[in-house]
């Protein structure tokens, strides 16, 4: 049984003051109201983390960052790396989220550099892949996502690979209010899972965790959640209301 995940990816929103409230908020709701035992991430921006990470002491969330460097340290200005994020307690890296691709440059060769040295530094990558609605109308996605996903994480050992979280996020899904249909979702989880197979073996495919991600909300989560190869969700407007983002995690079950 793969243990399911919920992720709040926060991207550029939320000052330090709006980033307590809203963690202070979700954290309470989590006490008093989830009574399983997905594993819940907040991933605010860098300024607010270490703050963060006092408020949910003792509580069941985990912290997440959104990005990392691909160094260890040095003159890398505006960088941070994986060290500084292990200094404010975060678990969690998101690798490779669209908005990384598209407007920062990241291809999959520095991408995979990042996965390892995260995986190096004791945190989880969260390695983000999905097709934009070109590729979806000349039904190129599945190349495109078997690109990401064998550029960005085949070079890893089996045993490192294990440890990854692959999150499916198709560009056009993103912030649009247009979700993945079930069917294209689980079809697309299952393909990921079957690559990794093909490659690692069964053991591996059957134990690596694969989110959904692209406008998922509090009323379409449990179906989404509920397909055979999906294990939970990463989730961008929804986390930044905390009712909303409590919901989707309750879809977890
Ligand atoms: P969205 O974003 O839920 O707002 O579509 C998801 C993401 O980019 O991770």
């Amino acid at each position: 049984m793969r243990k399911k995940i919920v992720a709040g990816n926060w991207k550029m929103n939320k000052d330090l003051t709006e980033s307590m409230s809203l963690v202070s908020e979700v954290r309470s709701m989590v006490r008093d109201e989830v009574r399983h035992d997905a594993e819940i991430i907040v991933i605010p921006p860098f300024t607010s983390l270490g703050s963060a990470n006092k408020l949910i002491e003792g509580s069941e969330i985990i912290l997440g960052a959104q990005n990392c460097s691909t160094e260890d340290s040095g003159a890398y200005t505006g960088e941070v790396s994986v060290k500084m994020l292990n200094s404010v307690g975060v678990k969690y890296v998101l690798v490779g989220h669209s908005e990384r691709r598209i407007y920062f440059g990241e291809a999959n060769e520095m991408l995979a550099k990042k996965v390892t040295i995260a995986l190096n530094n004791g945190l989880t990558p969260i390695y983000c892949c999905g097709e934009t609605i070109e590729d979806r109308e000349d039904k190129t996605f599945f190349q495109v996502v078997e690109k990401q996903i064998t550029e960005g994480l085949f070079g890893l050992h089996e045993d490192q690979l294990q440890k990854v979280v692959i999150a499916y996020e198709p560009v056009w899904a993103i912030g649009t209010g247009e979700t993945a249909s079930n069917e294209q979702a689980q079809e697309m989880h299952s393909y990921i899972r079957k690559l990794i197979e093909a490659r690692f073996g069964d053991k591996v495919s059957q134990a690596i965790r694969i989110l959904y991600g692209g406008s998922v909300n509090p009323k379409n989560a449990e179906e989404l959640f509920a397909c055979e190869d999906i294990d939970g969700g990463l989730i961008g407007g929804a986390s930044l209301k905390s009712r909303d983002f409590v919901e989707v995690v309750k879809a977890a079950k």
